[in-house]
C-alpha cells in the first residue's frame, strides 16, 4: 500500500501497468476511515446507501441532500482514496445544465473528487457537460439499478448478442465523452473482458468476472450487514450482523440481570466523600 493520494491519473497508470484497482462503497465517517486506512483506491458514496443505510426499498427515492450528507461524512474521513459521489436518480437526466449544477454541489459542498452517473447513450450529454465543467465522471453500464427497477428488474445484462453489442458501444461512447473509468455491473465475464481490452480507461467490475481492471463491492454486502437482497456476485467476507446482534443481546442480558455496569465501569469517589454523600 502506498500513501500517495489516488486520482484519475493514478488509475490510468494502474491500468497501464496491469495493477488491479480496488473500490468499495462507504456512506459514513467511521466506515470511510477504515476503508481508506485499508488502502482501498476508490470509495464510492453509492446511492446503494439509500437502501443499506437509509432503508429505502430501491435507490429511486434517494435525494441530492441525502447523498450530499453521506458524501460530506465520507470525505471528512478520507486521506488517500479518491471519493466518487453517485448522482442520484433524476439529478442529471433532465438537462445537462442541471447535471453540472448537481455534480458541482458534490465537489464544492461534498468535497468529492468525482461523480458517477448510470447508463450509456442517454447519459452522454450530461457526461460531456460535467466533464467540460472540469469534474471527472465515472460511467456505469450493464445492470443500472436506477432504471432497471422501473423496467425489467435487477437482472444480468448482455447475454444476447445485440444487448452485448449495445453495452460495448455504450462503454466506448462514454470513454469518448470523457469518462475516466466505467463500472460494469452484472454482465458476462467474456463481455467485460472484451470491453476492458477495447477501452483505454479502466473498467471496474461488479458481477463482471475477473478480467476488469478493478473490482467493487457494496461494503454492507462484504461485511454481511445487508441481507434483504443478495445478488449472486457479492462475496461476504464477514458476518457483522451476527457480531452486532450478539453484542446487543449480551448488553441487554447484562443490564436486565444487573451485571452491567459493574465496578470497572462506574466512577468512584474517595471514601470520606462517599460516606458524607450516603449520610445525606
Ligand atoms: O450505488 C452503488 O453502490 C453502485 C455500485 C453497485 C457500483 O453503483
Amino acid at each position: 500500500m502506498t500513501s500517495q493520494t489516488v486520482r484519475t491519473v493514478t488509475l490510468q497508470e494502474m491500468k497501464r501497468k496491469g495493477r488491479k484497482i480496488t473500490m468499495l462503497t462507504a456512506y459514513d465517517y467511521p466506515m470511510a476511515l477504515l476503508v481508506d486506512r485499508a488502502g482501498i483506491d476508490l470509495i464510492l458514496v453509492g446511492d446503494s446507501g439509500g437502501m443499506t443505510v437509509l432503508g429505502y426499498e430501491t435507490t429511486i427515492p434517494v435525494t441530492m441532500d441525502e447523498m450530499l450528507m453521506m458524501t460530506k461524512a465520507v470525505t471528512r474521513a478520507v486521506k488517500r482514496s479518491m471519493v466518487i459521489a453517485d448522482m442520484p436518480f433524476m439529478s442529471y437526466e433532465a438537462e445537462p445544465a442541471e447535471a453540472v449544477r448537481n455534480a458541482g454541489r458534490f465537489v464544492k459542498e461534498g468535497l468529492a473528487h468525482a461523480v458517477k452517473v448510470e447508463r450509456g447513450w442517454p447519459s452522454l450529454p450530461c457526461v460531456r457537460a460535467i466533464v467540460d465543467a472540469g469534474i471527472p465522471v465515472m460511467g456505469h453500464v450493464g445492470l443500472t439499478p436506477q432504471t432497471a427497477v422501473l423496467q425489467e428488474g435487477l437482472k444480468v445484462q448482455g447475454r444476447g448478442r445485440d444487448d452485448a453489442r449495445r453495452i460495448l458501444e455504450d462503454a466506448m461512447a462514454l470513454e469518448k465523452a470523457g469518462a475516466f473509468a466505467i463500472v460494469l455491473e452484472a454482465i458476462p465475464g467474456v463481455l467485460a473482458r472484451v470491453i476492458t481490452k477495447r477501452l483505454t480507461i479502466p473498467t471496474i467490475g461488479i458481477g463482471a468476472g475477473p478480467d476488469c481492471d478493478g473490482q467493487v463491492l457494496v461494503i454492507h454486502d462484504l461485511l454481511g450487514l445487508f441481507d434483504r437482497f443478495v445478488p449472486k456476485f457479492t462475496k461476504q467476507y464477514a458476518d457483522l450482523a451476527k457480531v452486532i446482534s450478539d453484542a446487543v443481546s449480551r448488553f441487554r442480558e447484562e443490564v436486565i440481570e444487573c451485571r452491567f455496569p459493574d465496578a470497572a465501569h462506574t466512577y468512584s469517589i474517595d471514601q470520606e466523600t462517599e460516606r458524607a454523600l450516603l449520610d445525606l
